[in-house]
């Protein structure tokens, strides 16, 4: 069986206490013999600040080089508000997928059956939603240049950050959307904002020419991303695959987290170009953060960071059955009445953030049994 070596990056705030509960799942996984690993344990973010003095040591960027895949729980809190901004915490996360090339950032929205009434939004609304959206994670105005703060003659300040895409960075990500959405229901919406944003013209130009030239059996409709927000919170079944820059698939995907009723539930996979061996670099972090306000109390959710594995599995390893069975497991425990606080209900006891993994186990336990 193949050892897959695994990068366990825990981060900050409830990173750590979410990816104690992956661990767990990886730990059976193992030992009911589905998957073989060999897991690493490396400092990003604040806790890499309070050892190494910065977000990421050069040490930890070459393991994360070496390894098959990286698993990050989430970075940042008020502990580190006074650092340089160089050396913020969130420095760390960016440099990981800038200089791992994880163009593609696939951010699943999944309203799990059980939890139609745990949406902000009512059930019809909500009730078998399946989003895929496709956002852009290493160009645009994360890392366009200049982007500063200067001191006028006045003494007032001036702050600038560029938004810039260039042909290539559009057609590839195009090409993740139009070929994730032939595997689903074949409908690809694109949002940006042409009406004001030069970037935005030429983001359509490109989409438009991409799909017109390899993927006419897909359908595409071209969205201005105000509206496309409004109609993620309108009339979300409408979309599949949404395909959007780093900036607005940033909010975007926060919005269609709150359809599958928490921040809680999201997973996703950051992914880099496919080499000549087939391989890709790829990093999987549940789309939430530190979350100070909860960190320490045992509320968090871990089901975005263990459906982040189960990404892991399918996308970086090709154990689509192992996946299935994770995702499965939490379809189950969720529809068993396990609840975080974030997901409760009304007349529903919350559980804790290790109770929920331990009830994610016993559906692993009872499905492959
Ligand atoms: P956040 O995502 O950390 O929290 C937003 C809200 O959602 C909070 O009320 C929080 O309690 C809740 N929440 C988030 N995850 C949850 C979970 N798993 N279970 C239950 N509730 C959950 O966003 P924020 O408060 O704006 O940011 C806090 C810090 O996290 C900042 O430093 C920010 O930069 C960082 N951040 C990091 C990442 C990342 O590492 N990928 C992502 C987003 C934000
Ligand atoms: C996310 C986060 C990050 C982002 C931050 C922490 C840099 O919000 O992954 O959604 O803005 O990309
Ligand atoms: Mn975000």
């Amino acid at each position: 069986m193949t050892t897959y070596k695994l990068l366990l990056l825990p981060g900050d705030g409830i990173g750590p206490e979410v990816m104690a509960e992956v661990e767990k799942v990886v730990g059976w996984l193992r030992q009911a013999g589905l998957a073989d690993f060999e897991t690493e344990r490396d400092l990003v973010g604040g806790a890499a600040i309070d050892v190494h003095g910065k977000p990421l040591a050069d040490e930890t960027l070459a393991r994360a080089d070496a390894a098959d895949a990286i698993l990050l729980g989430a970075v940042g809190g008020p502990k580190w508000n006074g650092v340089a901004y160089d050396i913020r915490p969130e420095a760390g996360l960016l440099r990981l997928r800038k200089d791992l090339g994880l163009f593609a950032n696939l951010r699943p929205a999944i309203c799990y059956p059980a939890l139609a009434d745990a949406s902000a939004l009512k059930r019809e609304l909500v009730e078998g939603l399946d989003i895929m959206i496709v956002r852009e994670l290493t160009g645009g105005v994360y890392f366009g240049e200049p982007k500063e703060i200067t001191t006028l003659e006045d003494g007032s300040k001036r702050a600038v950050d560029t938004q810039v895409y260039t042909t290539a960075e559009i057609e590839r990500i195009a090409h993740v959307a139009f070929d994730l959405a032939r595997k689903r229901s074949g409908r690809v919406a694109s949002a940006e904002k042409n009406n004001v944003m030069k970037t935005g013209v030429l983001w359509k130009e490109v989409v438009t020419r991409v799909h017109a030239e390899h993927y006419s059996d897909v359908e595409l409709e071209h969205v201005l991303a105000d509206n496309c927000a409004m109609q993620l919170v309108r009339r979300p079944k409408q979309f599949d695959v949404l395909v959007t820059d780093n900036l607005f698939g940033d909010v975007l995907s926060d919005v269609a987290a709150m359809l599958t009723g928490s921040l809680g539930m999201l997973p996703s996979a950051s992914l880099g170009a496919t080499d000549a061996r087939g391989t890709r670099k790829a990093l999987y972090e549940p789309v939430h953060g530190s979350a100070p306000d909860i960190a320490g109390k045992g509320f968090a959710n871990p089901i975005a960071m263990i459906g982040s594995l189960a990404m892991c599995l399918r996308y970086s390893f090709g154990l689509g059955e192992a996946a299935d069975l994770v995702e499965g497991a939490i379809t189950r425990a969720l529809a068993a009445g396990a609840r975080t606080r974030d997901i409760v209900g009304e007349g529903q006891t919350p559980i804790s953030t290790a109770e929920m993994g331990d009830a994610i186990l016993r559906e692993l336990a009872a499905q492959a049994g």
